[in-house]
């Protein structure tokens, strides 16, 4: 019998320290720049925690949200970039956490397109009927891999979403598409360049701060504001669904100005656009199950709602999936 799949769960976590904007000016930015190009206000960032600390909470919450207990889950996927180490995968740190001994656990790299491309590998193995539940965590700690000295550091803060997927025989609720893309010619504008086996953590590397981010910040805006409407568009019109019918945009979250030109390139009215930039900044990974727990806990889905979700990333990476609450 075919199943549908559908959220099950929802939860998340971030780190207690906040770094408001003003910290930023000893680097020649400020609170009125970022606000007003970026829409952040303050980010989290980690103490004395790593990646798979806050994971482990975010997943614990999701799958309790379910109704469901650590046993019942088959499978973790984590999508992260800042994995505690290189390996193990940040799932089986997490899988330890909490104790998941039964599920399969792994991590997928897609950048700030991870925690979309990691809903779509889990919900086709739910989809096949292979697993019943799937625990999907994004999570990143940019924080430590962001040069502090540099004014691109605003950019970024850190956090976890998570989301439990289950199969459902309900035909009229979960994912409906998923429309994702890459292409590898656009490494270069978002990249950490060391510490992997083309340029192996060395002295040399250290001192020339190859461990931290790079960004085109023009390059990611140019992209992903052509990019993801085009498949905001691919999408709706595969599946006969008009812009006015999506009840809510559950996007990655850039910045605000690459988010008000996607909306107004597909017609939607920014109200409808989840964002929750002011308070966490771009958490990478993360941001999509963060601002969706959010807005499920704050009672505004109503069954049969269709939602799009979004997302573009380093790589490129970049996609939507669409659907029905
Ligand atoms: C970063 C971004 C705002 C820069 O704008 P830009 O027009 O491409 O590039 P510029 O470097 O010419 O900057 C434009 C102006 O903003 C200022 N600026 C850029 N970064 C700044 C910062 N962190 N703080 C304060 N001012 C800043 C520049 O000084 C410049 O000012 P000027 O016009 O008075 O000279 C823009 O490219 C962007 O939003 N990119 C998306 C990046 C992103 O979302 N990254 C995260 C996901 S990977």
């Amino acid at each position: 019998m075919s199943v549908n799949v559908f959220i099950s769960g929802t939860g998340s976590y971030t780190p207690d320290k906040i770094i408001p904007n003003s910290f930023f000016e000893k680097v020649g930015s400020n609170d009125e720049w970022i606000y007003k190009n970026l829409g952040i206000k303050e980010r989290h960032v980690v103490e004395n925690e790593t990646t798979s600390d806050l994971v482990a909470k975010a997943g614990l919450n999701a799958i309790e949200n379910a109704g469901l207990q650590v046993g019942d889950i088959d499978m973790i996927v984590v999508a992260t970039t800042t994995p505690d180490r290189q390996a193990p995968s940040c799932a089986c740190f997490v899988q330890d956490k909490i104790k998941a001994y039964q599920a399969v656990a792994f991590d997928v790299v897609a950048v700030c397109s991870g925690a979309l491309f990691t809903i779509a590998v889990a919900h086709e193995f739910i989809k096949t009927g292979r697993y019943n539940n799937v625990l999907v965590i994004g999570a990143d700690t940019f924080s430590t891999i962001t040069d502090w000295e540099r004014r691109d550091s605003v950019f970024f803060g850190d956090g976890a979403g998570a989301l439990v997927l289950s199969q459902t025989t309900d035909k009229d609720k979960g994912f409906i598409d998923f429309d994702m893309h890459s292409d590898g010619r656009g490494k270069e504008h978002f990249t950490i360049p060391g510490g992997g086996s083309e340029q192996p953590a060395s002295s040399d590397s250290l001192k020339n701060k190859q461990h931290y981010f790079q960004m085109n910040g023009k390059e990611v805006f140019d992209t992903a504001i052509k990019v993801v409407p085009k498949s905001i568009k691919n999408i709706l019109k595969r599946n006969l669904i008009s812009i006015d019918q999506i009840q809510y945009m559950i996007p990655h979250q850039p910045s605000i100005g690459i988010l008000k030109s996607i909306a107004k390139t597909i017609g939607l009215p920014f109200e409808r656009v989840t964002t929750n930039m002011d308070k966490y900044a771009n958490t990478s990974g993360a941001t999509i199950p963060l601002v969706l727990d959010e807005t499920h806990k704050a009672g505004k889905f109503k069954k049969g709602d269709y939602l799009i979700f979004a997302a573009v990333g380093a790589g490129w990476t970049w996609g939507t999936a669409l659907y029905k609450w």
